[in-house]
């Protein structure tokens, strides 16, 4: 174990093994199961050993506090997520935990900001449970206890019961609602996860929108029959109709008039998946993002409409949930001002530029003022085991978010 004040690189090193599945070659470390909440105790001190105080709140969320000269003034909160997708890499969600400790223990080398600074690993940035940015939707009251019971992950575990798992009560969700008014503004630091900044040999990216995810869980249902003994015009093979329809998903959103729609099918499950059945059900999630809503609602819509063909065609019974349905977000001047004024105080170059992931920050948006500061991922990779950013991007990265939490604390 590195000593807890051993350099951020070696921090990130570090928690990349807590891995619930390093056989499979990335890093699987899921919101609510032990890992994390290893990986969470770490990482809690860590921010203990630069001088933060440190909390995890009603949901999970681990909060370090560098307490301002004026307490009582609205915060500054700054943080990301330590949770991640399956198999996926080490810096994602991480370089915003690790690197805004690093950013705000640099302040607290210095004069005491006059406002409070918190920096947050949000529990559960990832969509285990289907819907993204749950312990800071939690914390902005953009869930209610019902939801903990309905939102649930593949294996049918529901949100509620995960949290009982780790020691938290469902029934005190609400005790992590932070005050309206409480917050003055969110910056959240970031791999850029595509490959913009590289393409264009920039290290900032300073984020002026967040696109949004429209997720649905899509069930067809046809008839299981036995794949030798039945001909092929007497089928009705829900997974053929899936594959059809994820087909229509990349073609509508590649398609798509605003050039920055993108469609995904991400999962794919056939039942009951033997290899001598003709699938009599499968289900598909649909991932569906723009920052620009309108074209957004267009590829939906268009894909409903083919979907609802294909399923008729083929004699397929559907339906749709929607698992979640995320505004995109408009980042706010004032953090935007603060971010560029620092680049440029810097002397360093930067990008203004759309991101095409979601992110915590969205979750304070718009009642607060948000924004984000990129990093470049090499090779556009990311929610993968080769997603990589330089140790000199995210020193930067780092040495950018203090000047600009230190612009919004002061
Ligand atoms: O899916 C996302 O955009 C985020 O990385 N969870
Ligand atoms: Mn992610
Ligand atoms: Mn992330």
């Amino acid at each position: 174990m590195t000593t807890l004040r051993a350099g951020l690189h070696d921090a990130i090193g570090e928690l990349a093994r807590f891995n619930s599945a390093p056989e499979l070659g990335g890093i699987t470390r899921e919101v609510h199961t032990p890992e994390y909440v290893m990986a969470r105790e770490f990482v809690a001190s860590r921010m203990a050993a630069h001088g933060l105080q440190t909390r995890v709140d009603a949901v999970g969320n681990l909060i370090g506090t560098l307490e301002g000269a004026q307490p009582a003034l609205p915060r500054v909160v700054t943080g990301s997520h330590i949770d991640t997708t399956l198999n996926a890499g080490r810096y994602d969600g991480v370089v915003g935990v690790l690197g805004g400790v690093e950013a705000v223990a640099r302040l607290a080398a210095g004069p005491r900001p006059r406002r409070t600074i918190e920096v947050i690993a949000f529990a559960g940035e990832e969509p285990r449970f289907g819907m993204g940015c749950l312990g800071s939707r939690l914390m902005n009251g953009r869930l209610c206890r019902a939801d903990l019971d309905k939102l649930h992950d593949a294996n049918g575990i529901t949100l509620a019961s995960a949290l009982r798992e780790v020691g938290l009560e469902p029934d005190r969700a609400g005790e992590a609602r932070v005050p309206s008014g409480d917050v003055h503004a969110v910056v959240e630091l970031h791999v850029e996860q595509g490959g913009f900044l590289e393409s264009e040999g920039v290290r900032l990216g300073v984020v002026t929108r967040i696109a949004a995810a429209h997720d649905l869980r899509i069930t067809i249902n046809g008839r299981a029959v036995h794949s030798g003994a039945t001909p092929m015009h007497l089928r009705q093979d829900a997974l053929a109709g899936a594959a059809e329809a994820t087909l229509s998903v990349e073609r509508l959103a590649r398609e798509s008039s605003s050039g920055t729609t993108v469609g995904t099918v991400g999962v794919l499950t056939p039942f009951p998946g033997a290899v001598n059945v003709v699938p009599g059900a499968a289900t598909m999630i649909v991932d569906i993002r723009d920052s620009d809503k309108d074209a957004r609602q267009r590829v939906i819509d268009a894909f409903q409409q083919e979907l609802g063909e294909i399923c008729s065609r083929r004699g397929l019974t559907v339906s749709v949930e929607v698992i979640q349905d995320n505004q995109p977000s408009a980042c706010h001047p004032l953090v935007i001002d603060a971010a560029r004024e620092s680049c440029r105080e810097a002397g360093e170059t930067y990008l203004e530029m759309a991101s095409g992931a979601y992110h915590d920050c969205m979750s304070f948006a718009p009642e607060v003022p948000i924004g984000m500061i990129f990093v470049p991922s090499a090779g556009g990779i990311s929610h993968a085991p080769d997603e990589f950013t330089a140790p000199e991007d995210i020193d930067l990265g780092v040495e950018i978010l203090s000047a600009t939490l230190d612009r919004l604390a002061n």
